[in-house]
């Protein structure tokens, strides 16, 4: 057996090409209600049902749920060439135009390569700085026993942070309060609104889609402004410093457009996500006071009473598990779609032209299969020894192949820099009565206004 194959068991699986099973329905309006009301368990139980590849119609359309991790494997890395983006990424473009999430064919592979330029690890290092002093500015107004909403404050802290990496001080407190509100209208617009989820044109009168259109021209306003201040002159050594001066091979440089789309789209795949993480990591602490007080512990060990760095976060392990362990129950991103550009054979079924494909970190990361109690919340799942006994694509939180979140080691950074400023000085409790409760739309998200916690010292 190849060291491949002893680090990553694999279930016996049909090699001959059949039909795909799953829940009846030629047009599919009963699939798509049942998904509507109720999308993570209906997912779930369609995978315990009918196993690892489930066809199921919508809209009279064929859909395929992919639930093994070779499988997945299978469309993320083998077949990548002929998987396109899924019929959401059309309702994204409205606000992202074809940056790097939307985008397709050969723009995507250009924008990945000049993108990947502020994404080396020497880059995300020098962000880290930013990273803490926001969260200490942040929690710097925090007094003992106050409560906040943490849903809320995250979202505060996630937004300065991208805000200040992407643009330094180059945004003013006016043009801050400017685009926080613009981006709550936009991240509403994509989680629960009609017009998005029907796909209306931007033109159809309705008072959310007039909101949507305002809030893309003040963002678009305030990008373009300080992108021409850059260009005339202004140097400042930040992420859009850097996608200002990429070049490509043949010495081409982004577009103003470009630009525009692609801090619009890193705007918008930052903050939402690590606010998540980081409200469903400290809502598990509140309840695993077991968990807390290790993650105390090597938060005083490491750092003693000082700010953390980005050197630190490789001597932070418990720390690192804590946060892998909060996204494999609770993913920001819970599904992955693609569309098949060909007729392709996953897992021994065929899938034709056209179908939608879906891949479920929800689904995945809570198999007992690969994870066993999968709604138990142990770190420890994460120590070297166990993790490598695991499938690649059991535990997919930010994608794989070539179109793997460009922010994940951003992301694992920054949610351990914030967890720790936060952690080693502050703990949360739940007031009665607050319960994650989930609402499922681009993002994993908690249903309502957020959860509410009270603020107490560690020291
Ligand atoms: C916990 C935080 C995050 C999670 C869970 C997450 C998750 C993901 C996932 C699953 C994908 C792949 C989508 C697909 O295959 O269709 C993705 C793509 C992407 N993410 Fe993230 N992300 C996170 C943070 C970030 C951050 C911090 C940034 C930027 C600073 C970012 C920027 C992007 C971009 C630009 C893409 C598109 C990549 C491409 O298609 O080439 N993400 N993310």
């Amino acid at each position: 057996m190849s060291q491949q194959a002893a680090d990553h068991p694999v279930t016996p699986r049909s090699r001959v090409t059949s039909e795909a099973v799953g829940p009846p329905g030629v047009l599919g309006a009963r699939n798509l209600m049942r998904f509507a009301t109720n999308q993570l368990a209906f997912l779930r139980n369609l995978a315990d049902e009918y196993g690892d590849v489930v066809e199921l119609k919508m809209l009279g359309r064929p859909w395929f749920l992919v639930n093994h991790p070779d499988d997945i494997e299978a469309v993320m890395v083998k077949h990548a060439r002929v998987m396109g983006r899924d019929d959401y990424a059309k309702v994204l473009e409205r606000a992202l135009g074809f940056g790097l999430l939307t985008s397709e064919g050969e723009l995507w592979k250009r924008q990945r390569r000049l993108m990947s330029q502020a994404f080396v690890p020497k880059r995300i290092q020098s962000y880290g700085g930013a990273m803490v002093r926001v969260t200490e500015a942040a929690v710097k107004g925090w007094r003992h026993g106050q409560e906040i909403n943490l849903h809320q404050e995250m979202s505060r802290i996630t937004m300065e942070v991208v805000a200040d990496v992407l643009f330094g001080a180059g945004v003013s407190a006016t043009d801050g309060e400017t685009v926080r509100g613009a981006m709550e209208v936009i991240n509403e617009f994509f989680a629960n609104s009609p017009e998005a989820i029907a796909k209306l044109a931007p033109w159809v009168p309705t008072p959310r889609n007039f909101r949507m259109r305002r809030a893309i021209a003040q963002i678009d306003e305030l990008i373009f402004r300080i992108i021409a201040r850059r260009r005339a002159g202004e140097q400042r050594d930040d992420l859009l410093g850097t996608l200002l001066s990429a070049e490509d091979a043949d010495g081409a440089r982004m577009s103003d457009q470009q630009l525009r789309d692609e801090a619009v789209t890193l705007f918008l795949a930052e903050h939402e996500t690590t606010a998540l993480t980081l409200a469903h990591t400290l809502f598990l602490l509140s309840k695993h006071p077991d968990v807390e007080r290790k993650l105390h512990a090597e938060l005083k060990q490491t750092l003693g009473d000082r700010s953390p760095t980005a050197d630190d976060v490789k001597a932070l392990p418990y720390t690192e598990r804590v946060i892998k362990e909060s996204m494999r129950l609770f993913p920001p991103a819970w599904t992955t779609g693609r569309e098949a550009l060909e007729a392709v054979d996953i897992g021994g079924h065929h899938i034709p032209k056209g179908a939608q494909i879906l891949l479920s970190q929800w689904v995945v990361h809570r198999d007992p299969r690969w994870f066993p109690n999968p709604e138990g919340f142990d770190p420890d799942r994460w120590t070297p020894e166990r993790a490598k006994e695991l499938p690649r694509f059991a535990y997919f939180p930010f994608g794989g192949g070539p179109r793997v979140c460009i922010g994940n080691h951003f992301a694992m950074m920054e949610a351990t820099l914030i967890l720790a400023v936060i952690a080693e000085r502050w703990r949360l409790d739940l007031l009665p009565g607050q319960e994650l409760e989930l609402e499922p739309s681009v993002t994993l998200r908690q249903k309502g206004p957020g959860l509410r916690v009270r603020l107490t010292t560690q020291r």
